[in-house]
């Protein structure tokens, strides 16, 4: 093991120095990380949900500089097309886009698939980014808890509509933003939506966060055949406007050691742009490096293969639609 390994197993343990920057700062140093400036995305299409703030924002700004086609999408055409505007003069990558989608609402989201699909004859990287923590109980449009519907069933959907132009541009990536907060949560079903009277958005959160995780893995296993890298990962703690709107507290606590957006976004680009990820799949990633997906027994106990087929069916059947069984 070198040192570099043994340092970064040694930060991995406690949350803390692993998820501030004192994590990303070590591990980029100690690890000698490609600079992102030196990927060439020239050619590649990249779709990127949750763009027009913090991590996303971040990400895509980055994703631009290396010359990526983009495609952005938050749930405001107005506030979209501000952002492309300003990513499109401060990058002069010309090839950046916009479409108008609520992950949640599945028929914008069927809206969505289609317009990319017109657009682009090619999809290189399919980023979901969008979410948010909702300190008050929402429903989406079909009744579903709406952190579910647009961080589990949503992106489900979209992944399902644009599987075949992934595979046709194989070799290609699915990218799932997570979070360090579903270490927290089992894998659950029947209780994957909490109702009224037990609602945390803390709680909320990780389930759904927990839920992606193992969606993930199963996209892996069944579809990675295609040609297509599925791959979750969670940024760490980062100063975004999501922090600080869903929890005031933790951010002012925190503050001081939070990451940055662009190094939260870090390891989100490096999956989009880097080979090594190619070479495996359904891996779950922290810096740069594949993590465990569990660190504490009673949640590993949750997360068993039948729990997952009826989690996986039970997405299907709310997305109203499944890719082909294989
Ligand atoms: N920041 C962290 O420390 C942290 C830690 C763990 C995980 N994460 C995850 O990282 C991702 C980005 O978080 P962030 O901190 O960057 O939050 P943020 O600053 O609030 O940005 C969230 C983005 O998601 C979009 N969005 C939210 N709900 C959406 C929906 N229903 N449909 C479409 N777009 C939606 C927002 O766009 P519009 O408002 O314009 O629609 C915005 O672009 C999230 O998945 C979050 O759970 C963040």
């Amino acid at each position: 093991m070198n040192v570099a390994r043994i340092i970064d197993s040694v930060l991995e343990a406690p949350v803390i120095p692993s998820f501030t920057k004192i994590g990303y700062n070590a591990r980029r140093r100690l690890e000698g990380w490609t600079e992102l400036d030196d990927y060439d995305l020239h050619g590649k299409v990249v779709l990127l949900t949750g763009a027009t703030s913090g991590l996303g924002k971040a990400a895509a700004h980055q994703l631009a500089r290396c010359g990526a086609t983009l495609v952005l999408v938050g749930r405001n055409a107005d506030r979209n097309q501000q952002v492309c505007d300003e990513m499109i003069n401060a990058t002069n990558n010309g090839a950046i886009s916009q479409v108008a989608a609520d992950m949640g609402d599945y028929r914008q989201v069927d809206h969505l698939a289609e317009e990319v699909l017109d657009r682009h004859d090619r999809l290189d990287v399919l980023v979901h980014n969008a979410g948010a923590l909702s300190p008050k109980r929402q429903l989406a449009p079909d009744g579903t808890e709406a952190t579910v519907a647009s961080q589990v069933v949503g992106p489900f959907l979209l992944t399902t509509r644009l599987l075949d132009r992934l595979a046709q541009s194989a070799p290609s990536r699915v990218i799932t933003m997570s979070s360090g907060g579903m270490y927290t949560a089992g894998l659950t079903v029947s209780k994957l939506q909490m109702d009224p009277s037990s609602y945390g958005g803390s709680e909320q959160y990780a389930r759904a966060k927990r839920a992606q995780v193992a969606l993930n893995e199963m996209w892996a296993a069944r579809y990675g055949h295609l040609g297509i890298s599925f791959h979750s990962m969670h940024p760490g703690w980062a100063d975004t406007p999501g922090v600080d709107a869903s929890l005031p507290t933790f951010a002012k606590v925190v503050g001081p050691l939070l990451r940055s957006a662009d190094q939260g976004a870090d390891t989100l680009v490096w999956l989009a742009a880097d080979e090594e990820p190619l070479r495996t799949n359904g891996k779950f990633w922290l810096d740069r490096r594949e993590r465990s997906t569990h660190k504490i027994p009673t949640t590993k106990k949750t997360d068993t293969p039948a729990r997952r087929v009826e989690l996986w069916d039970w997405v299907a059947e709310t997305a109203g639609a499944a890719p082909p069984a294989v």
